[in-house]
Order: structure tokens, then sequence, then C-alpha cells
């Protein structure tokens, strides 16, 4: 059998480290490269830990876990990287370093190696013009935690190589992901389809029609969501969560759809991020228990329908400019989010017009273009028609 290729990872972060852990444990030769000194060497004896820990709990097997460990070593400089097949990129969210690092790994590496890149927020076809192949630059974008989320977002950029995205959808799938593929827009799938969940919700709070408590109940009741958008927010981070908002709204070059709320904004500048600095829109210090939540059942339903109905535009205006395919941006959602089901689906079972008619009704309320209608959605409910 032909040798695994290596893959070598640039950044030893929180995703760097993860990225590795996946590669590593399907059975490839990794390195890992990380600018701050004994980052990389400190991930690799986290990660030992962590699997120590895991073959403690009897939920990994000894040999697989000093196997995998065995085949992840860290290099001193990007050049080291010159013999991988594919070198994931995770190192901070800059477009100008990114540039740097890529043109640097364009002049190392073998004229076919792959050069993919974690980005959350910048554009593929950006990163991939330092360098000379630009061809072979990719988006692989992972979910946090890297070794537990199964999605992985390929993103071509303008000039990928056709076949590249599909040989790169091969690749993570046989590490054990689900690929989705789709086009090098902001936000990719989940970031810009998301929005509204946390977006629509805030906006539900500023007029007053809820609390957040009640909010965050009514959506994992009514809506069957795993997490409340507050709850979440407060663990991804309210700088993290408000940043990639900002983002979004700024790429799409200031849709009012995708405008941030001046309540996350408060939420930030005043420093209660969320769970990681003990208050966030929750007060985590304290051991009480929580409040019970009083909800009336039409409002919990008024209130998810909303979310719901926006979240659900987003998806179909996604469909509506090719994105990605329908299967794909209702694979993201349930994935890489953890939605009860695809946003797409769960469209048709209330049918296209219902929808167009929540959010008409909305747009005829407040006279906002943030609650324009998909065309997509417009010509589906005419005919009658479904998007699965
Ligand atoms: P992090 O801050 O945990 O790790 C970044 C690492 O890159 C640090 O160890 C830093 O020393 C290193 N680094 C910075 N500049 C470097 C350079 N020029 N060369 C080599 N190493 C360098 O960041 P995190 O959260 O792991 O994010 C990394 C990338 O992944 C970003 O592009 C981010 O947008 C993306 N991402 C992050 C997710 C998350 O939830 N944290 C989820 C998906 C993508």
């Amino acid at each position: 059998m032909e040798p695994k290729m290596k893959v070598g990872v640039v950044g030893a972060g929180t995703m760097g480290a993860g990225i590795a852990q996946v590669a590593a444990q399907a059975g490839h030769e990794v390195l890992l490269f990380d600018a701050r000194q004994d980052a990389a060497g400190a991930a690799i004896r986290n990660l030992s830990a962590t699997l120590e820990k895991l073959v403690a709990k009897g939920k990994m097997d000894h040999a697989r876990a000093e196997e995998a460990l065995g085949r992840i070593s860290t290099c001193a400089a990007l050049s080291g990287m010159k013999d991988c097949g594919l070198v994931v990129e995770a190192i901070v969210e800059d477009l100008e370093v990114k540039k740097r690092v890529f043109a640097e790994l364009d002049r190392c590496l073998a004229a076919d190696a792959i050069l993919a890149s974690n980005t959350s927020s910048l554009a593929i076809t950006a990163i991939a013009a330092a360098c000379s192949r630009p061809e072979r630059v990719i988006g692989l974008h992972f979910f946090n935690p890297a070794p537990l989320m199964p999605l992985v977002e390929v993103v071509p950029g303008m000039v990928t190589a056709n076949g590249l995205a599909a040989h790169c959808a091969g690749l993570v799938q046989a590490w054990g992901k689900v690929p989705v593929t789709c086009k090098d827009t902001p936000g990719f799938i989940v970031n810009r389809v998301a929005r509204p969940f946390y977006g629509e919700s805030i906006r539900i709070f500023e007029e007053g029609i809820a609390g957040m408590a009640q909010i965050d109940h009514a959506l994992k009741t009514t809506g069957g969501f795993r997490m409340g958008p507050f709850e979440l927010m407060d663990l991804i981070g309210n700088d993290v969560n408000f940043a990639v908002t900002n983002s979004v709204w700024r790429a799409f070059f200031h849709d009012p759809r995708y405008t941030p709320s001046l309540t996350q904004q408060r939420q930030v500048e005043s420093g209660r991020l969320g769970r990681k600095t003990g208050h966030g829109y929750y007060d985590y210090g304290t051991a009480s228990a929580p409040q019970e939540v009083q909800l009336d059942e039409q409002l919990a339903q008024h209130i998810t329908e909303r979310v719901l109905a926006m979240l659900i535009n987003e998806a179909v205006d996604a469909l509506f400019l090719r994105v990605a395919s329908a299967e794909d941006i209702d694979l993201a959602m349930t994935k890489g989010v953890n939605y009860p089901k695809g946003l797409l689906a769960w469209a048709d079972e209330r049918g296209a017009a219902h929808w167009l008619g929540v959010l008409e009704h909305l747009q005829a309320e407040y006279g906002e273009d943030r609650y324009r209608p998909s065309p997509l959605l417009r010509g589906t409910a005419k005919v009658g028609g479904r998007f699965r």
C-alpha cells in the first residue's frame, strides 16, 4: 500500500492542535509548526494528556492513542514541511499574515502539494493570490472542537483547480468527517446561515417581547435547538460572536440583513464575554439553581417562528445564490452547529408560502430591509414547490 502523505499543520492553537490530532488519528505523519516558541511542543503535550484521559475512561485503545501521538512531531520552520502533500494553516485571522505564510509555503512545497486554510472569515481567493500556484489553494474549514465536530466546509477559491474540492472532500471523509462544498463567499455556509439565530433573538429581546432566558427556553422547547441563542453566545464568547457578525456584515457591503446589534456591542464593551469571563448574558459565578422560566405557549411559538423564518430565509437565499447545494446547506447546519433539522427540510414541512407570509408580515410591520424575503422563497411559494 502506498504510504499516506505527510500532513503539515501551521498554527498550534485551538484549531491547529485539533486538526493535527484528526490527521494523526487517520494515520498520517503530521508536522506541527507555530511561530510562538514551544507552542507546538505544548500542543503535543496537551494532546498526550487528553488521549491519556480518553484511554483511562476506556474511550480509546491505549495502542491507538500511542500510535496517533507517535505520528505527530514539531518542526522549527515552514521549510521543514517540504515533503508534505497537504498543509493546513490555522494561524491568526489576519489576511496579511496568512498571505506571508502561504507565499512561503508556496516556495517550499512540491508543485502538486495542497495548501489549505482553516480561515472562518477571510476569502480563500485573497489568500491564494499570494501564491504562484493559486490553483492548489483551498479552504478546509473545521469546527471547534475539531476532533469532535464532524463538519468540514470545503471551499474552492475563484481559481482553485477543478477537482481539488472533490479530492479534499474525499480526503476529509476518510478522516471520519462530513464534508460540504461551498462557494468562497462571506461566512461560507454555517457562519452566514446561522446569523439570525443570534441577531433575531437579540432583536426580540431589544423589543421587550421576552427576556433572554425566555427566548432561550422557547427555542429549546418549541424549536428543538440543543442550546438557546443567549446560552450559545455565552459559550462561544460574545467577543468572538460579535466579531463574526461584524465581519459577515462588512463583507456583504453592510447588507441590513446582517447588521450587528448594539446590545451585543455593549456586552463586549462591558467585558462580560460569556462563560470564559464568568459573566455574559447570564452569570456563571454563583452556584444558585437556575431560575424556572415562565413562558406562555403562544409566545414561545411566536418567538421560534420569527427566528426560524429568518434562518430559513438565509438558507433559501444561500441556495438561491448557489453558495452550496440544498443537501449540503442542510448537512452544514445539522453537523456543524447541531441544528435539530436541516433548515430547507424544515421549510418544506410547512411550505414556502407559510414562511414567506411570516417574513412579509414582519417586513410590513417594521418597514425594514432586514426582513426582505429571498427571491427563491417567493418563487417557490408561488408554484407550491419544495426545497428538498
Ligand atoms: P489560536 O489563537 O488558538 O491559535 C493560533 C496560533 O497560530 C497561535 O498558537 C499562534 O502563535 C500561531 N501563529 C500566529 N501567527 C503565526 C504565524 N505567522 N506562523 C505560525 N504560527 C502563527 O487561534 P484558533 O482559534 O486556533 O484559530 C486559528 C484559525 O482557525 C483562524 O483562522 C480562525 O479564524 C480559524 N477558526 C477558528 C475556530 C474557533 O472556534 N476557534 C473555528 C474555525 C476556524
